[in-house]
């Protein structure tokens, strides 16, 4: 049976993240969050002759479903299994220096959520895996069962912004002294436990739902991988060439602020200094002085985009100035 990709996650901010990158013809053009293939379909057929993609996924199976939504793009489209840190190697496999636009749209996909085999849901029942890319790295179960008390509360706290992550930490612990921590519905109810009684019917969501982020998180390494992006990505920018990023947490969405700001200042010297000796020159032109959101059509539409929040950011020439 064939699965249509576009009917297992709906893209957020499409239109948006078009608009702003402006795809040209002839234009390179990078996505490191491939999914199934929303933005980079349209940026494509919106840039028009010529252009070309470089699409990235951790996620085999991601990249399967986006290689078949895609198919019409021929050899235009270039797409690999890699984390989005590693682009600099698909860029330079493709002997690539510079791109023209990039984007990122962060997170899982609703095909990763959904799918109760890949430990993702605190609603169906599966093994607690959680890994975007099941072949490396250590799952969630790994981190439940092993991690001491602190270092599972502040990723919990920290990552899933959950106040009772301590309570949590010590449930966790508890339940996994008399039995291993194997299935996402076995941690969901652990979880459930662990808060009081009168909140674990009046929560608005699950009372799992941010423990089960925060592990997301620590397991797939996002903060790492963002940041190492955020670190790399602007020397692989063309002059007024784009980078659009769409985040759903506030920690990503404030290292891509502060990443954009310092890229945008130029100056480098300490912030005690009061002359400026680096005679750093800016390399980038933040667009969005606030952070793009959805529109309320598109949040009754997809709730999914509630918390999505975009910022887009221009690279100026070697002088710091505009490109244009
Ligand atoms: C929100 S979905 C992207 C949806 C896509 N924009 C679309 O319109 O269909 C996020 C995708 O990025 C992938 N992903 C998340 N973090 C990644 C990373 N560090 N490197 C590569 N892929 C990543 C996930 O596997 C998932 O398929």
């Amino acid at each position: 049976m064939t699965v249509d990709p576009a009917s297992k996650h709906t893209t957020v901010l499409l239109h948006e993240v078009v608009e702003w990158l402006r795809p040209k013809p002839g234009g390179r053009y990078m996505d490191g969050t491939l999914g199934m293939g929303g933005h980079s379909l349209l940026i494509m057929e919106t840039a028009g002759e010529g252009a070309e993609l470089c699409g990235l996924d951790r996620d085999q199976e991601a990249l399967t479903l986006a290689t078949q939504r895609l198919s019409g793009l021929g050899d235009s489209a270039h797409l690999f299994h890699l984390p989005f840190s590693r682009f600099e190697e698909a860029l330079d496999e493709l002997g690539w220096d510079e791109i023209d636009g990039a984007v990122l749209d962060l997170g899982v996909s609703s095909l990763q959520l959904d799918e109760a085999d890949r430990g993702f849901s605190f609603i169906h029942d599966g093994p607690l895996d959680m890994r975007m890319n099941p072949e490396t790295g250590q799952s969630a179960a790994d981190l439940v069962n092993t991690l001491k008390h602190g270092d599972l509360a502040r990723i919990i706290r920290t990552y899933g912004e959950d106040p009772l992550a301590g309570k949590i930490a010590s449930a966790i612990l508890k339940a996994r002294d008399k039995e291993e921590i194997t299935r996402t519905l076995q941690l969901a109810e652990i979880v459930r436990l662990a808060y009081p009684p009168k909140m674990r019917h009046t929560a608005r969501n699950h009372p799992a739902t941010r423990t089960f982020q925060g592990l997301r998180i620590a397991v797939n390494r996002e903060t790492e991988e963002l940041n190492y992006y955020l670190e790399t990505i602007v020397r692989r920018l063309k002059p007024g060439g784009r980078v659009a990023i769409i985040s759903f947490h506030s920690l990503e969405d404030r290292a891509v602020k502060h990443s954009f700001r310092d890229a945008a200042k130029g100056c480098k010297c300490p912030s005690h200094q009061i002359h400026c000796t680096c005679e750093g020159v800016p390399e980038l032109k933040v667009l969005t002085k606030k952070p793009l959101i959805a529109t309320d059509e598109e949040k009754n539409v997809n709730p999914r985009s509630r918390s999505a929040k975009l910022r887009v950011a221009e690279k100026l020439t070697p002088r710091g100035e505009e490109y244009e």
